[in-house]
């Protein structure tokens, strides 16, 4: 049998991208490309027959379950973003729950223990790590500086091999946010994300996972804890969301809530970009649902690495202005 040589390593020639070596964060997990076909590979793998789904989460779920015709329910959540569970789990079903925002590993844990086939999307709460034996994935554009890649944990892999992502062509909104700043970005950061539409299941591109590696995520995790605490210290009282923050969590952003549906708007207007988490809401839910009012009036604010704690007194005294 004639036996394959191995590529000879380049010397000399020029310099490539340059980034600090270092450790991902999940190095043992499966790394895909994104984190609706990581829900895809679980579906696959695991063979449900339904899914329920929370009326509060963003429509791209939904990409990998119609794909594979499952059948899917909604389910509603309470105030304290923990769903409310007034129906039979059907058997041979999965239940799918987000870990909002990134302040919810409690109510997975008790989930966990309620729940046969619980399905985490940690897609907000990178740093809050997967439970043992529990499907769980990750979206890591939402934390960090890529375009794409997921990492999953589940209990069995799937016994073959994947393409092999490229992020090539979806760099330029990282790149623009360099040279020309963040705004100057903005519609490639959308082209790029549609981009992420309707692809198959892939391994994670190497550019990403590179990327991933040079990551300090001792300090990014503390930096967000930091932030995240200072605007709880000074904003809980007026927060109509109410959570423990004495948890070591560091996460996505800070969820303010308060019934100025005009709130994301005045801040949006100083430069304080706040997303609306999540547009398909609207479509899902009537007005007097309570995912319908946490689409309208859920002020997510930014906690993360960027930003020191002068960044975050000038967010907290833009706010109060507007309570
Ligand atoms: C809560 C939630 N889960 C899952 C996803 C899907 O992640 P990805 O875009 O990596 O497929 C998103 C956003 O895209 C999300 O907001």
């Amino acid at each position: 049998m004639q036996k394959t040589k191995p590529a000879l390593k380049t010397i000399g020639g020029y310099f490539e991208l340059q980034l600090s070596p270092g450790k991902e964060h999940y190095p043992d997990l499966v790394r895909l490309n994104t984190g609706r076909n990581a829900l895809e590979y679980i579906l696959k793998q695991k063979g449900y027959t339904k899914i329920y789904i929370p009326y509060f989460t963003c429509d791209v779920i939904l990409e990998p379950i119609t794909k594979l015709n499952i059948p899917y329910q909604f389910y509603s959540i309470n105030e304290k973003l923990e769903p409310i569970i007034d129906f039979e789990i059907e058997p041979h079903s999965c239940f799918l729950y987000t870990n909002y925002f990134g302040i919810k590993q409690e109510a997975v844990k008790g989930l966990s223990k309620q729940i046969k086939h619980l399905i985490v999307d940690n897609s907000q709460a990178f740093f809050s790590d997967p439970l043992p034996g529990l499907d769980t994935f990750y979206s890591c554009r939402k934390f960090f500086g890529v375009p794409d890649g997921a990492y999953l944990q589940i209990s069995k892999k799937i016994n073959r091999k994947f393409p092999v992502d490229s992020s090539i062509g979806r760099f330029s909104h990282l790149l623009k946010s360099i040279e020309l700043g963040i705004e100057a970005g903005y519609s490639d950061f959308k082209a790029n994300n549609d981009a992420l539409n309707n692809n198959e299941i892939k391994c994670m591109s190497p550019l990403t996972q590179k990327i991933l590696s040079s990551i300090d995520y001792e300090d990014c995790a503390r930096i967000r804890k930091r932030n995240f605490n200072f605007l709880h210290k000074h904003l809980k009282g007026h927060n109509e969301l109410k959570f423990n923050a004495k948890e070591d969590y560091s996460p996505m952003v800070y969820p303010f809530l308060s019934a100025d549906r005009d709130l994301k708007l005045h801040l949006i207007q100083k430069k304080i970009f706040v997303a609306t988490y999540w547009p398909n809401v609207f479509k899902w839910t009537n007005s007097k649902m309570y995912e319908n009012y946490l689409a309208r009036c859920l002020v997510p604010l930014p906690i993360d690495h960027r930003y020191n704690l002068q960044d975050m007194f000038l967010m907290l005294t833009t706010l109060q202005q507007f309570l």
